[in-house]
């Protein structure tokens, strides 16, 4: 039997993640969660359920995938959730992926089609990597990052917490990318990029705030 799987998150990124349940095929998805559209809308075939709150009353073996590419918003959601009920958040890899998922120790991971991963690659929690992206030798993504789509990833990068790197981004090898920083669309970064900015352009450079 399936195992029972709510999305939380009913926007864009919420619909292509149920495009991906169901290429997964593992799962009976038995809506959204979202708390800013009412209960009873219709998204697809399924509707949102409820709000947040409301996984307090899902059955104790419910499965749940975050669905909102903003990481500090799934790692707020995320913690919510950990308050409200103890749920299970399972890694959700399309099948077109080439990756060794014995690197997938954690939870709550989403990788979309068509992503190639290499080796000794380390990817902790909640990350989502978008469509078609790449991931050369020794990466370490730690948790709550976000990669859009057709971003190339070069060997030894570190990407640490609650990142977000724009589509198409190139990073280069050995590159360190800092806590809650934010590559814009196109970039390339070619040195270490520091916490709690945001950086654009070819070679990056830093947006004033
Ligand atoms: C970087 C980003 C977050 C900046 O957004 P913002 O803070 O609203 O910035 P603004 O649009 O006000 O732009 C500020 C300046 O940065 C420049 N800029 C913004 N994004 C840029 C980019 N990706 N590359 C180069 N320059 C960029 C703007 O031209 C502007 O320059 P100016 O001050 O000289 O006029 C956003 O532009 C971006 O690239 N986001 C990534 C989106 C993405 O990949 N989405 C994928 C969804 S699947």
């Amino acid at each position: 039997m399936k195992e029972k799987i709510v999305i939380v998150g009913a926007g864009g990124f919420g619909r292509e993640v149920e495009w991906l349940l169901n290429r997964v095929n593992r799962f009976n998805i038995l809506g959204y969660i979202d708390d800013n559209i009412i209960k009873g809308t219709q998204i697809t075939d399924l509707n949102v359920i409820g709000n947040i709150d409301d996984i307090s009353k899902l059955d104790d073996e419910i499965n749940i995938v975050i669905a909102i590419g903003n990481s500090i918003t799934r790692k707020k959601i995320v913690e919510k959730i950990k308050k409200i009920k103890k749920v299970k958040f399972p890694n959700i890899i399309d099948p077109s992926v080439i990756i060794d998922e014995k690197f997938l120790k954690g939870e709550g991971n989403i990788i979309c089609a068509g992503t190639i991963a290499t080796v000794n690659i380390k990817i902790n929690n909640f990350n989502i990597i978008n469509l078609d992206c790449t991931i050369g030798h020794d990466v370490e993504v730690k948790d709550f990052v976000t990669i859009y789509p057709s971003v190339n990833i070069s060997g030894n990068v570190i990407l640490n917490n609650c990142i977000e790197i724009g589509t198409g981004t190139q990073i280069i090898q050995g590159k360190v990318i800092n806590e809650n920083s934010i590559i814009g669309a196109g970039s390339v970064v070619i040195r270490d990029i520091e916490s709690n900015v945001t950086a654009v352009g070819v070679p990056t450079r830093i947006l004033q705030k």
